[in-house]
C-alpha cells in the first residue's frame, strides 16, 4: 500500500505544472495563487501558447507539447503536477517516480496504462505518489495509517453522470453537449464523456488497484449522486469511513500540493443541519458497459488496462468529434480489447506499442460505427480481426 511518511520541510515548493491551460491546471494556479508556500517553476501545455501565463506567474520554463521530461529536468522541481489528459501523461509520471520527487498526479491515464512500471519507477524513486483524484484523495485520507489486513474493501462513489437513470434506448441519439452536461462536476471534455459512460470510474477502479494495492474484488463502485461522498473504506470490524466535502477540485489539488501540512482552502464547510441527504444505489452495468470492460481489463492485467485506456482515449475523441454516437464508445472499446493480444508490459515501448494498436482497433471500430443504434449490450459482439502488430 502506497503510505508516505511526512516530509515536509517548511520552504516554498516549486510547482511543475504539465496541463496548466486545463480544468486541473487552472484550479491549480488558483492554488497556488492563494498558498504563500508554493510557487510555480514550469508550465507545459498540448498546443496552447504558455507566454501570458508564464508572464503573469513569473514562471520562465514552459514547453508546449513533446516530451515534457527536458523540462522537468532542467527545473528540477518539488513537486510536479501532471494535470496533462490522456496516455500523452506516460512519460512524465514514470519521471517523476523514477527520480523521486513528488508525483500529484491528476493524470490517472498514466498509472492505468503503466501501473506496475510506476509502482517500481516508485520503489526505485522512493518519492510520494500522491493522488489528485478526488476518490483517491479521499481513500488515501481514509487508508493513511490503517493496517492493510485491517481493510475489508475500498468503495468509490460516481455520480453517475448527466444520464444516470437512463437505458440504453434512451442514449441512442443522446448529443454531445447533453453528455456534457455534468451534472456535479465543471470538467475537461474527455473526463467529462467518461463521467457520461462510467469510463471514468473504471479508470479509477484500476487507478485504486495501483495506488493501494486493493485486489479488484475489494473495490466497489456506487452512485451517489451529489459527489459529497467521495470514497469510502470499509474495515474487517463492520466499520467504514467516509470522506465528504462538496465537489470542488481545489480540495484535493490543494491537499496534495500541501501534503502533509492540508493548507487552507476558501470553500464552505457542509452544511449539515441544512438537510443534508445522502442517497447510494448501484450502478447500472448494462447501459453503461465501460465500467464492467476495464474491470475485466484491470482483472487481466498485462498492456489489457493500457489497451482499454487507448481504445477508450480514441472512441471518446470520435464522440466528441460528431464521429461516433454515444453508444458506439463501448462498443469500440469492447470490440478493442476482444482483438488486442494482452502481451505483458515490460517497459514503455511494450505501453507505446499496445496503446497505438488498441487506437487502430478503436479507430476500425470507429469506422464500421456498428453501434449506432444499438440498444443491446455489447457483450456478445464478436471480436474485430487482429490487425497485424508492427
Ligand atoms: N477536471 C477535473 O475536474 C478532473 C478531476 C479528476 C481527474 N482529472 C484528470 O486530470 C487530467 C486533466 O483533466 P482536465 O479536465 O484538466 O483536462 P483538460 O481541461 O482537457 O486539460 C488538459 C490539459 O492537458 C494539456 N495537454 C494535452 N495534451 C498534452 C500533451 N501532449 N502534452 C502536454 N500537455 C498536454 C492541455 O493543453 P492544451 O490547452 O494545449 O490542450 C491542457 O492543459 C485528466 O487525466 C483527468 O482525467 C480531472
Amino acid at each position: 500500500m502506497n503510505r508516505p511518511a511526512p516530509n515536509y520541510t517548511g520552504k516554498v515548493k516549486r510547482v511543475a505544472l504539465l496541463g496548466a491551460t486545463g480544468s486541473i491546471g487552472r484550479q491549480a494556479i488558483e492554488v497556488v495563487e492563494a498558498s504563500p508556500e508554493l510557487e510555480l517553476c514550469a508550465l507545459a501545455s498540448g498546443s496552447s501558447d504558455l507566454t501570458a501565463l508564464a508572464a503573469e506567474h513569473d514562471v520562465e520554463s514552459v514547453q508546449t507539447g513533446g516530451d515534457l521530461t527536458a523540462l522537468l529536468e532542467a527545473t528540477e522541481p518539488d513537486v510536479i503536477l501532471n494535470a496533462v489528459v490522456g496516455f500523452a501523461g506516460i512519460r512524465a509520471t514514470l519521471w517523476a517516480l523514477e527520480h523521486g520527487v513528488t508525483l500529484a498526479l491528476a493524470n490517472k491515464e498514466s498509472l492505468v496504462a503503466a501501473g506496475a512500471l510506476a509502482l517500481a519507477a516508485q520503489e526505485r524513486g522512493g518519492g510520494l505518489l500522491l493522488p489528485v483524484d478526488s476518490e483517491h484523495s479521499a481513500a488515501f485520507q481514509c487508508l493513511e495509517g490503517r493496517a492493510p489486513e485491517s481493510v475489508h474493501s475500498l468503495v468509490l462513489t460516481a455520480s453517475g453522470g448527466p444520464f444516470r437513470g437512463r437505458s440504453r434506448a434512451d442514449l441512442v441519439d443522446v448529443s454531445v453537449d447533453e453528455a456534457l452536461a455534468h451534472p456535479t462536476w465543471s470538467m475537461g471534455p474527455k473526463v467529462t464523456i467518461d463521467s457520461a459512460t462510467l469510463a471514468n470510474k473504471g479508470l479509477e477502479l484500476i487507478e485504486a488497484h495501483f495506488l493501494f494495492g486493493i485486489a479488484y474484488e475489494q473495490l466497489e463502485v456506487v452512485l451517489q449522486p451529489t459527489s459529497v461522498v467521495h470514497a469510502l473504506v470499509r474495515f474487517r470490524d463492520g466499520a467504514a469511513l467516509a470522506h465528504l466535502g462538496y465537489p470542488d477540485m481545489r480540495v484535493p489539488i490543494s491537499w496534495a500540493l500541501t501534503h502533509p501540512e492540508r493548507g487552507p482552502v476558501d470553500l464552505p464547510h457542509l452544511d449539515l443541519a441544512g438537510g443534508l441527504t445522502l442517497e447510494f444505489s448501484a450502478p447500472d452495468l448494462d447501459t453503461f458497459p465501460l465500467l464492467a470492460l476495464a474491470r475485466r481489463a484491470g482483472e487481466q492485467g498485462g498492456t489489457y488496462p493500457c489497451a482499454f485506456n487507448a481504445a477508450n482515449e480514441t472512441a471518446v475523441a470520435a464522440f466528441l468529434d460528431g464521429k461516433l454516437p454515444f453508444l458506439g464508445i463501448g462498443d469500440a472499446v469492447g470490440d478493442a480489447l476482444d482483438a488486442v493480444d494482452g502481451a505483458p508490459a515490460r517497459d514503455l515501448d511494450d505501453l507505446i506499442e499496445a496503446d497505438a494498436e488498441a487506437r487502430r482497433l478503436a479507430g476500425r471500430g470507429v469506422h464500421l460505427s456498428r453501434g449506432a443504434g444499438s440498444t443491446e449490450p455489447p457483450a456478445e459482439v464478436p471480436a474485430l480481426p487482429a490487425l497485424e502488430r508492427k
